[in-house]
């Protein structure tokens, strides 16, 4: 496996900058908020759980770090830089329930001593939690499958390890179907615009010797038919009670595909990225991003300069089109009620 994507080395946390893989494999280190506030808006750590378990280890080192000897306005200090990384990225609910949390930690602390440990602590734990909450969703998703066959696999975007520090959900099903030798290939959308699929999904199957082919995102269609697709699986990063998902832009075309394939569709992720406050996916805040993600591909302008261009970074998949819901409480089915 790779090293760790995020990573927190006594008052320093180090990340891997996703944003310039695979050409530059490259480490940077996070000292300021303003830098983790920039590190999650530039997408350098991204993907749901990975954003949550970032933005832990970036308050509890803003803890440390912190010569501010006042505890009462060190405590302020840490709740106002929550309201700024809270600000960074609206539609996975991971980071506000990570956020939290952290929120509880500085509110109960009685001095700075206990802050710092407490922070420090609860930040390992959420990171540990999601370790095992991969573990049991790559265990569940694994029980769809007939052992003895091999499957063909559709997924999008990157959900593996650079989106969880750990195996990942969708990549983790993928994971262990390939560890299980009941993995024919991978199929990879390169998903647009920001080509996650291409840049990290790829790149980390391929470091894990799992068989993968890239295709263009328009090419879903035409693929699941010619290629004989088994089913496509998908992360989340907010679902409602109802099961409906946001994840990536171009997952609710893989959805609508499927269904008319007649091929499962399932979405795989962590009990974290489940939001039960809300009652249907019209409720989801989804993030919209600069146009220039849009018209640059990495530093190639490839239209007019003066193009206008819209850019949602999520979509929202209705839960008539899931065929299942696999998370680390197991397997949900229709008609879907997330509690
Ligand atoms: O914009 P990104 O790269 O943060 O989007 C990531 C996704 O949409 C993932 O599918 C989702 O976060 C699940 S990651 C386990």
């Amino acid at each position: 496996m790779l090293n760790k994507p995020v990573e927190l080395y006594r008052d320093t946390l180090r990340i891997i900058d996703q944003s310039r893989l695979p050409d530059l494999m490259r480490y940077e280190y996070i000292y300021t908020l303003s830098e983790g506030v920039k590190a999650i808006s530039e997408l350098k750590v991204r993907g749901a759980p990975l954003i949550a378990i970032f933005a832990s280890y970036l308050v509890a080192m803003l803890a440390i770090r912190s010569k501010e000897r006042n505890f009462k306005r060190l405590k302020n200090r840490l709740l106002k830089a929550i309201d700024k990384i809270e600000n960074t990225r609206p539609t996975a609910v991971n980071l506000f329930k990570a956020m939290r949390e952290m929120r509880d930690v500085i509110q109960k602390a009685e001095d700075r001593e206990h802050l710092i440990k407490d922070l420090r602590e609860k930040a390992e734990e959420l990171d540990r939690k999601e370790s095992m909450n991969c573990e049991k969703i790559a265990e569940y998703g694994l029980s769809l499958f007939e052992k003895g066959k091999k499957y063909r696999i559709m997924t999008i975007c990157n959900t593996g390890y650079f989106a969880t520090n750990h195996i990942g959900t969708a990549l983790g099903i993928i994971y262990k179907l390939h560890e299980k030798g009941m993995l024919e290939r991978v199929y990879v959308p390169e998903t647009r615009p920001l080509l996650q699929g291409a840049r990290l999904t790829m790149w980390e199957l391929s470091q894990n010797s799992v068989p993968a082919v890239l295709i263009t995102d328009n090419a879903t269609g035409f693929v699941i038919e010619k290629e004989k697709i088994d089913a496509i699986i998908v992360g989340a990063d907010r679902i409602a009670k109802n099961g409906d998902t946001a994840n990536k832009i171009g997952t609710l075309n893989l959805a609508i595909l499927a269904n008319h394939f007649d091929i499962p569709f399932y979405v795989a992720a962590p009990f974290t990225s489940v939001d039960v406050n809300i009652s249907s996916g019209l409720e989801i805040p989804i993030e919209k991003r600069s146009e220039d993600e849009v018209k640059w591909v990495r530093k190639c302008l490839i239209t007019k300069e003066d193009a206008r261009a819209l850019n949602y970074a999520f979509d929202v998949t209705p839960n008539f089109l899931i065929s299942g819901i696999i998370t680390d409480r197991g397997i949900f089915r229709k008609p879907y009620n997330l509690t």
